[in-house]
Formats: structure tokens, C-alpha cells, sequence
């Protein structure tokens, strides 16, 4: 594995996907999907785009971009979210986005967080569908690379059945290449982000409104994905013939990375047989090793792994290990060795069933 240190932007070219890849995404969440957890995916579904978490436009301009920016070769399908709302900044910012490599910018427009809403950018852009078709106007006329949104369905008081389609309607006339829809409001005053995730009800039945709407849109669905099952379901077309592009799946993916096994075949169709999750630990290997040798810390790598193995007998293990052993001073890859070797011949664990 190379390219670890920083910038890819020269095996960007000739890779960029199109929207197909937005079939399945795993979705951009803070502290969960770094560059760390988006390898860990990708050795798991080949064919998923891989979301990072949301950059602010003044980080990418003024901050650590190689911090903030750097991804491996190896995340591609790759898609840098970037939260702000002044156009020139967001065009400046995309610019830069392009120039590390990836393959898509995505706007959000749906975390409901009182930082970012002080900022004005994040859900409370939903009210101002003309300000966010500026933006998408400005990064389009910036980049090469296509650039796309990611919104609720509406916010606070608001009837979504008016504010969706009026918001959805200006950033197609602005050019946006694609949509991603949580399909639930955002309630800015009350609830945390972690409560926004979860008290608003879903309405899936507005994304299929969305898509009947302009059905040349790419138009991905997100929100209360639990499994394959549900997710085939929703890609499945409706009765009149509707159907969707893409799901994205967030924290079923992160908590029960499992999922992603299966994703290349039963989502894309590939002739592959599903990933061995044994094998993708001892894939992560070469990738763990040069993170230690640059300085980093194993728990850095090993916290996105932990589910894993959620449901077969040695999970608990399997975390104990990772858990505790990761974080003690010096932890290399014998403590990752260690916890797929407890997996393999799982101990008895209480409650949990025999190996078979
Ligand atoms: C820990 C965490 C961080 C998140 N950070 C972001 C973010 O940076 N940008 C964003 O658009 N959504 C963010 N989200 C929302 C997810 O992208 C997704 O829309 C939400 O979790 C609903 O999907 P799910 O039910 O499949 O998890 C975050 C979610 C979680 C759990």
C-alpha cells in the first residue's frame, strides 16, 4: 500500500467514477469515517464510495490541508465533504479539494450542529435554497470534478413536502450532479446532532418524491439503514416504475463494518465472492505497520475495527483486546494478531453461541 504520506492526486487520473459508485456510500461522519476508517472500508467493498468527514471551507484554506485532506490511493471512489456557505471561499476550497485527488465534492447542507449553524452552513441551509445554488454554482464553475449535495429533509416547523422540493429545485437548476437525502428534518433548537440522528421521523417516501420529481437527478437515500436487506429494498423500484440511485448507510456500516462484505455483489452486482473479514485484518497489515512507523498510534486504526466481528463468537474478545491492548505505550501489530488469533478459535464467552 503506498501513497499513506499525503497527496494522490496523480492516481486520481483516469479513476474518477461516476455516479455509479454512489449506488453504495458509506457516509460522512465526524470522528468516525478519517482516512484510517475509510481504508479499513475499502479493504471490506471495492465498489462503495467512501465519504470523508465534513472539512469546513476556512480549514481547507487556512488550515493543515495535508491533515485535513491527505487520503491513500486506495480510498478511491473518494468524496471530501465540505461544510461552509460563502461562494468564493467553497469555490477556493473545492479548487483545493480537486488538487489533492478526489473524486467528488459533496456539500453539506444537513448537520444540524449549533457550531456549525453559527457558521451558517449545515442543515440550517435548507432555508436558503438560493445562497446553497450560488455555492454549487461557484464549486461547479471551479472543478472538473462533479459536485453534489447532502440534506434533510427540511427543517424545524417547516412543511418538507414545500421546503424539499423548492431547495431541491434550485441546486438542480445550479448544476448539482447528485443528491443525498437524510431523510429526516433537523430540529435546530432542542435536540443535540446525536438526537437529530435519531427523535425526527424518517419519511422515506419523500426521496421517491424527490426522484419522481427530476429523474435525472442521481438521487441516493440516507437515514435508519440497518442491513443489505433494506437497503436492496429501497433501490428496488416503486410501482410506477420509480427508482432510486444510491443509498448511503452510516452508522450500520461504521458499528457493523461486516456489511460492507457483501456489498460489491449484492449492491453492484460484481461476480466476486463476499470479503473475508479474517482476511482483511491481516490485509490492513502493510497499512497498520507504515502508520506506526510515521508516528501514529494503533488505536488510532484499531477503534474503527471493533465491530467487526459483531455476532460471531469471539466479538467480545476481539474488542476486549483491541480495546485494552491498543492503547497501552508501544502497541504494534502483535496486539492486532493477537485479537484475530482470539477470533479464530473463539474462547467460551458467556452468552454468547459455540463455535461451530
Ligand atoms: C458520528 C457521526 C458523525 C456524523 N458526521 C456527519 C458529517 O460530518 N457530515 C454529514 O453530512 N453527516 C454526518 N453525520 C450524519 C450521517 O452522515 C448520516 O446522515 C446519519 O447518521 C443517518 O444515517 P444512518 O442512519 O445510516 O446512520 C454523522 C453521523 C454520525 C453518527
Amino acid at each position: 500500500m503506498s501513497g499513506t504520506g499525503g497527496r494522490s492526486n496523480e492516481t486520481a487520473v483516469g479513476k474518477r467514477p461516476a455516479a455509479a459508485a454512489l449506488r453504495f456510500s458509506v457516509a460522512p461522519m465526524m470522528d468516525w469515517t478519517d482516512r484510517h476508517c475509510r481504508v479499513f472500508h475499502r479493504l471490506l467493498t471495492g465498489r462503495a464510495a467512501l465519504f470523508t468527514e465534513m472539512v469546513t471551507a476556512p480549514a481547507i484554506i487556512h488550515g493543515p490541508r495535508d491533515r485535513l485532506l491527505g487520503f491513500s490511493a486506495v480510498e478511491h471512489p473518494v468524496v471530501c465533504q465540505i461544510g461552509g456557505s460563502d461562494p468564493d471561499q467553497l469555490a477556493e476550497a473545492a479548487r483545493i479539494v480537486e488538487g489533492f485527488g478526489y473524486d467528488r465534492i459533496d456539500l453539506n447542507c444537513g448537520c444540524p450542529s449549533d457550531r456549525v449553524q453559527s457558521g451558517r452552513f449545515g442543515a440550517c441551509l435548507m432555508a436558503e435554497p438560493d445562497l446553497v445554488a450560488e455555492c454549487v454554482a461557484a464549486m461547479r464553475g471551479a472543478v472538473t470534478i462533479p459536485v453534489s449535495v447532502k440534506c434533510r429533509i427540511g427543517i424545524d416547523d417547516a412543511d418538507s413536502r414545500v421546503m424539499l422540493p423548492a431547495f431541491v429545485a434550485k441546486i438542480v437548476a445550479a448544476g448539482v450532479d447528485s443528491l443525498t437525502v437524510h431523510a429526516r428534518k433537523a430540529w435546530l433548537e432542542g435536540l443535540s446532532p446525536k438526537e437529530n440522528r435519531s427523535v425526527p421521523p424518517l419519511d422515506h417516501a419523500i426521496v421517491f418524491d424527490v426522484k419522481r420529481a427530476h429523474p435525472a437527478l442521481h438521487v441516493a437515500i440516507n437515514g435508519g439503514i440497518r442491513n443489505l436487506d433494506e437497503a436492496e429494498a429501497l433501490l428496488a423500484p416503486r410501482e410506477d416504475g420509480t427508482t432510486l440511485d444510491g443509498v448511503m448507510l452510516g452508522r450500520a456500516a461504521y458499528e457493523t463494518p461486516e456489511i460492507l462484505a457483501a456489498v460489491d455483489r449484492r449492491i453492484f452486482g460484481a461476480a466476486t465472492p463476499d470479503t473475508d473479514p479474517f482476511a482483511v485484518v491481516e490485509a490492513m497489515e502493510p497499512y497498520v505497520a507504515e502508520v506506526l512507523a510515521g508516528g501514529g498510534k494503533l488505536s488510532h486504526l484499531t477503534r474503527h475495527m471493533l465491530g467487526l466481528f459483531a455476532g460471531r463468537p469471539g466479538a467480545r474478545t476481539w474488542r476486549r483486546i483491541l480495546t485494552v491492548g491498543a492503547i497501552a505505550p508501544g502497541a504494534g501489530l502483535e496486539v492486532l494478531r493477537e485479537a484475530l488469533a482470539a477470533v479464530r478459535r473463539p474462547p467460551r464467552e458467556a452468552g454468547a453461541a459455540p463455535a461451530a
